[in-house]
């Protein structure tokens, strides 16, 4: 579905962006896994989290939704899924296969994961490769770099490892196959990735240490079922962090954001850009650290992000790349070569949509240089099927005098199905 976008605005009002996908997969996952009845409030109901539960319905696993916003999943214990009948079916989402992949290994089934098109292009052999260091079975296409994937678990072996991409979804595949293996596990990583799946396994009562540049698990007899109640997700405020921000005047507050030091890049580089940002009232949830923040509108300056900065910002450099066309003076994005393996080619999606919209931009092999400030104009904008391009070309749209038109926006649905109507709920027209 294409929709159409109307500028310019001024961003008022507050909002409570939509539960943390990154959180709401690991609570199916662990709950599935754990012994006894985990509630999880706050669950994200988006396209990619409901992936995960498909795949952990076919395994066996009785996964309730209750009232809006619960998720009541009845854990089977560590050694409790069953061999699912069909293929699991991840979709577009990486986490689901990925982490999926890490679960599967430790199972005494064999099981076939497949994923959509676009998942179907993005490299698995990251994590396939030390899960069959550790003994697991895993084939697929291109040695078992392409999903699908047929995994057979079997018994595995703890191993050391150190990450050689920074990647959340390699080191908590691994992290869960350690779960299941003889010995100890040990993952290095350097720059710190997102720690979410230790947080939360450890909260279940699983035998993990988090230590400076490495994290650490060895074999429990049994996770323990917990209570969760999933923060807002830091990836889809950002969306309107920088809509208030690059529209002078604006207003928002931003309510229940997780604020995991490991994802905060976005509001680190918002303040060295200028943006008036205040985190308040700062609290933990079930281990997560969450607050409220307040967001004036302003003028932004250019800004050179690179280094280990990059994967606490992975998921918002569509928007920061917004943001960076809206600031005076000369952008710099750099060490971002994962973009090109995302739910699209990233670096490519950002740098077609915003010369379209007449800004300055050069493409890089691992980022893009943007000249900020130049006289922009609405144009016909491509999602490339990717929900956070869709959402930050509407921000984008929203900040310029005049229509834009975005392709395939319906994509929004992977991680916040209600986007545009709260984007609505928030825009002034001026
Ligand atoms: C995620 C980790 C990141 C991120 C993705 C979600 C996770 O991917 O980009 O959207 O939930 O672990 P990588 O692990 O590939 O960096």
């Amino acid at each position: 579905m294409d929709i159409f976008v109307e500028g310019k605005v001024r961003v008022d009002g507050q909002i409570i962006p939509p539960p943390d996908k990154s959180i709401s997969h690991r609570s199916i996952m662990i709950g599935s896994i754990a012994e006894g009845t985990t509630v999880v409030r706050k669950f994200l109901f988006a396209d990619d989290c409901l992936r995960t539960v498909d795949c952990f319905r076919k395994m066996g696993v009785e996964i309730e939704f209750k009232d809006q916003d619960t998720v009541i999943v009845k854990g089977k214990g560590l050694r409790g899924l069953k061999k699912p009948e069909t293929e699991l079916y991840a979709g577009n989402s990486g986490t689901t296969m990925r982490l999926l992949l890490g679960i599967l290994a430790g199972q005494n089934f064999e099981a076939v994961l497949t994923g959509d098109e676009s998942l179907s292009k993005r490299p698995m052999k990251r994590v396939v490769q030390p899960l069959r260091m550790m003994g697991a079975k895993i084939e697929g296409k291109d040695d078992g770099n392409y999903a699908p994937l047929i995994v057979r678990g079997g018994q595995l072996k703890g191993i050391s490892y150190s990450l050689p991409v920074a990647s959340a979804q390699v080191k908590s595949a691994l992290l869960f196959a350690g779960l299941y293996a003889d010995g100890e596990t040990v993952i290095y990583e350097k720059p710190k990735t997102r720690d979410h799946t230790e947080i939360m396994l450890k909260h279940f009562g699983a035998n993990v240490v988090m230590g400076d540049g490495f994290v650490k698990i060895t074999p429990a007899e049994k996770l323990s079922a917990s209570q969760i109640t999933v923060p807002g997700d830091i990836s889809s405020a950002a969306f309107f962090m920088v809509a208030a921000a690059i529209n002078e005047g604006s207003q928002l507050l931003i309510r229940d954001v997780g604020i995991n030091p490991t994802r905060t890049g976005i509001i680190d580089i918002l303040k060295q850009m200028g943006c008036d940002i205040k985190i308040m009232d700062e609290r933990i949830w079930g281990g997560e650290k969450v607050a409220d923040i307040l967001i004036k509108g302003g003028r932004l300056r250019g800004i050179t992000i690179e280094r280990e900065i990059v994967p606490r910002l992975i998921d918002e450099i569509p928007i920061i790349a917004v943001a960076c066309t809206f600031a005076e003076g000369q952008s710099v994005v750099k060490d971002a070569k994962e973009l090109r393996v995302k739910e699209s080619d990233r670096i490519k999606a950002i740098v077609y949509n915003l010369r379209n919209l007449g800004a300055e931009v050069e493409e890089l092999e691992d980022g893009f240089v943007i000249t900020g400030g130049k006289p922009l104009k609405p144009a016909e904008l491509d999602s490339f099927n990717d929900h956070r391009i869709a959402m930050a070309m509407a921000v984008a749209a929203i900040s310029i005098d005049g229509r834009s038109k975005i392709k395939n926006a319906d994509c929004v649905a992977i991680s916040f199905p209600n986007f545009f109507q709260m984007l609505k709920s928030v825009c002034k027209q001026i």
